[in-house]
């Protein structure tokens, strides 16, 4: 294939360059062409544009492939753990014995947090949503570091942030918990490991004792790597752009937070949930409910279903669906929710209108089950996605700012009134 392309605006013809990545994806190179022509390209919601080139995540959606740093996915959740993943996403190779004892050991000793983040989260009614709290508490953390806002830091100034950033985490989210059901908080227990201490913080409460279910801390690990990256999607693209200004880690990834909450991207496994129990509560008529998917007057969609990048399958839903049933097998939990969920998954798989739109189960489809299976309340959900997009969302800025990327500003072609003269509130 040639490695140049063609444009013809307006009869004249501006050969353009031609990349390709290493797994020969090919993408024509725009950035010269208004410098040349006064055209720019238009493409809402970013369908066919790639903001960027990385080397972090390789995903593709026609053939149901994600792998971070060339391993697979498939492989990473069943043979390593989140901080093993953490570490490979943010330093590109998979760490020594020595390199992973020291990231384990840092993350561990920074597990506390500043004891006025309480007085911050004491300031949100319980009514907050957690993940309102925890993009604040992460915001919140240029405050108590303030020279994190510093962008031209050493690599070591930026590691401790790091450090620091996915040492807190777990903390800021079970806290973000606590605070809605009026509980205690309790402190991290670095005795335990990353996914135990994060359940011990949630769950316990003086008046019990908690003792962490291995096998739900296991889960919880694998949910998390299966979380931890997925390239240029909408909360990683606000990072991205975020950061391009020079706004600091903490800003950027409070941002990412928030970009994470909606129902179309990470709030989808929440809504999965609403909808499943919406359809119980109805008398289950899985039908009924595909009915409404397909009808264009209804807004009604079918959450959980669809992705834009996999037009296949999403790779991480069949790892997800079978890790669904080990975990309620293992904790013996029978949830009339995952019947739903298996029917309205047959019926759209053989419906033609999913089909042709090529809509499959995502990450989502079934991630809520096993969150509920686990004891973790709905509105939940999403932070538990947000505590594991952290390392990926930590590795796409910190390879942002090592390439030096400019300053995300798109254009845009205006539509609005041409030049008009204003006229007196009187003359109206
Ligand atoms: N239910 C019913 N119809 C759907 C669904 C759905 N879940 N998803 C897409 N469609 C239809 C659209 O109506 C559209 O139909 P048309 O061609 O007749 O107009 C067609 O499929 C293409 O859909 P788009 O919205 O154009 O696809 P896009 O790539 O922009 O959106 C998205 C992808 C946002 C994920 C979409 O499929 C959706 O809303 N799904 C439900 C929400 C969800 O599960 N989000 C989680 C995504 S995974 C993640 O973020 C971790």
């Amino acid at each position: 294939m040639s490695n140049t392309a063609e444009i013809k605006v307006g009869g004249q013809s501006y050969e353009l360059p031609v990349i390709e990545g290493s797994e020969q994806e090919q993408a024509i190179d725009i950035s010269a062409l208004r410098g040349q022509s006064g055209v720019i390209t238009i493409d809402p919601g970013f369908k066919n544009t790639g903001s960027t080139t990385s080397a972090i995540t390789f995903l593709d959606g026609e053939k149901g492939i994600l792998r971070y740093r060339g391993y697979s996915i498939e492989d990473l959740a069943e043979k390593s753990n989140f901080l093993e993943v953490s570490f490979l996403l943010i330093y590109g190779h998979l760490p020594s014995n020595e390199e992973y004892t020291r990231f384990v050991d840092s993350i561990t000793k920074h597990t506390l947090v500043h004891e006025d983040v309480k007085k911050i989260l004491e300031g949100f009614p319980s009514t907050a949503h957690p993940m309102g709290v925890l993009s604040s508490l992460v915001c919140a953390q240029t405050a108590f570091y303030p020279e994190s806002l510093d962008p031209n830091r050493s690599a070591d100034e930026v590691d401790m942030s790091i450090i620091r950033l996915i040492a807190k985490m777990p903390t800021f989210a079970a806290w973000s918990y606590k605070n809605q059901i009026g509980q205690p908080v309790n402190y991290p227990d670095n005795k335990q490991n990353y996914t135990a201490n994060f359940l011990k913080m949630m769950f316990a409460n003086p008046a019990e004792a908690y003792e962490v279910d291995p096998v739900v801390a296991n889960a919880l690990d694998k949910l998390l790597i299966l979380h931890a990256d997925h390239e240029q999607n909408c909360s990683t693209a606000t990072v991205r752009v975020v950061g391009s200004s020079h706004a600091s880690m903490y800003a950027s990834i409070s941002a990412g937070i928030n970009a994470l909450w909606g129902p179309l991207h990470g709030g989808a496994n929440q809504a999965v949930i609403e909808m499943l129990e919406n359809i119980k509560k109805d008398g289950g008529d899985t039908k009924k409910w595909m009915a409404k998917a397909k009808d264009k007057n209804d807004p009604f969609r079918l959450m959980g279903f669809g992705h834009r990048v996999y037009k296949n399958f999403d790779p991480r839903a069949k790892i997800i669906k079978k890790a669904a049933d080990d975990v309620l097998e293992k904790l013996g939990v029978k949830d009339p929710v995952l019947d739903i969920a298996k029917g309205l998954e047959e019926e759209a798989l053989r419906d033609p209108y999913f089909v042709e739109r090529k809509l499959y189960p995502n990450v989502d489809f079934y991630s809520g089950i096993i969150y509920r299976a686990l004891g973790i309340p709905t509105d939940m959900f999403t932070v538990m996605f947000a505590m594991g997009r952290l390392p990926g969302w930590i590795a796409q800025w910190k390879e942002m700012r090592e390439n030096k990327e400019p300053i995300g500003r798109p254009r845009q072609v205006y539509t609005g009134a041409n030049e008009r003269s204003y006229v007196g509130m009187d003359e109206r």
